[in-house]
């Protein structure tokens, strides 16, 4: 049996990490791996379930629909059903797991953004997922005014009850990713997603270079 590794791709909003997911995929099969690509949140039916709640909200409760910490809690348990359910057994079996997104957007977003502590994300990831965590996180980083034109094609019918924060939520965001990668570099990636989704992806498939054959 292969070993399989568990990959995340992070990064704000327009980054195109999805992109990204999806080419990595490919070249990975095309290497003859056993590939899951999955997301955060979601990827399981439960989690996929809660990431609707999480991302459309709640109708008729104007607005924000739960506190940081209870947004927090919703996030650790769609990812506890996921790495239960999926992530878990795909490489128990030897599959690679290609997640778009994973624990550092909570760190990010209800951490950096929402005002949590970055100990008490950790504790929640600690009783949910077993504190697992990627063989390696890929963040993908974008300019501002790249990642508004993306968005502005993505985003027809509006964003979502996060992707819609403020500039000032956002930017909170993209520093504490930017910080991640700085405190812990074996452990991070930066990939300069400014370019054409091929020439990014050059930059996933060198980035990756340790773990290929
Ligand atoms: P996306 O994956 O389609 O970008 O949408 C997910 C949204 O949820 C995005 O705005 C980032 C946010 N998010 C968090 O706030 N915390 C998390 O832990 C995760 C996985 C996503």
């Amino acid at each position: 049996m292969t070993q399989g590794r568990f990959i995340a791709l992070e990064g704000g909003e327009g980054a195109g990490k999805s992109t990204q997911a999806r080419l990595l995929a490919d070249a990975l099969r095309i290497r003859g791996f056993d590939v899951v690509t999955t997301r955060e949140p979601g990827g399981t039916p439960g989690a996929e379930a809660i990431r609707a709640l999480l991302l459309n909200g709640v109708e008729g409760d104007g607005g924000e629909s739960w506190n940081p910490r209870a947004e927090a809690l919703l996030f650790a348990a769609a990812r506890s059903d996921h790495v239960h359910r999926l992530i878990r057994p795909a490489l128990a079996r030897g599959a690679w797991v290609i997640c778009d997104r994973y624990l550092d957007s909570s760190r990010a977003y209800q951490g950096g953004g929402g005002g949590l502590s970055d100990a008490d994300i950790a504790t929640l990831h600690d009783i949910g997922s077993d504190g697992l965590l990627p063989d390696l996180t890929l963040l993908v980083e974008v300019s501002p005014a790249i990642a508004v034109q993306r968005l502005a094609l993505r985003d027809t019918e509006g964003s979502d009850r996060i992707g819609g924060r403020d500039a000032g939520y956002h930017a909170r965001v993209a520093s504490a990713f930017s910080a991640f990668a700085d405190e812990e570099p074996a452990r991070f990636a930066r990939i300069d997603g400014d370019g054409d989704p091929q020439a990014t992806h050059a930059l996933v498939v060198a980035a990756l270079a340790r773990f290929l054959p």
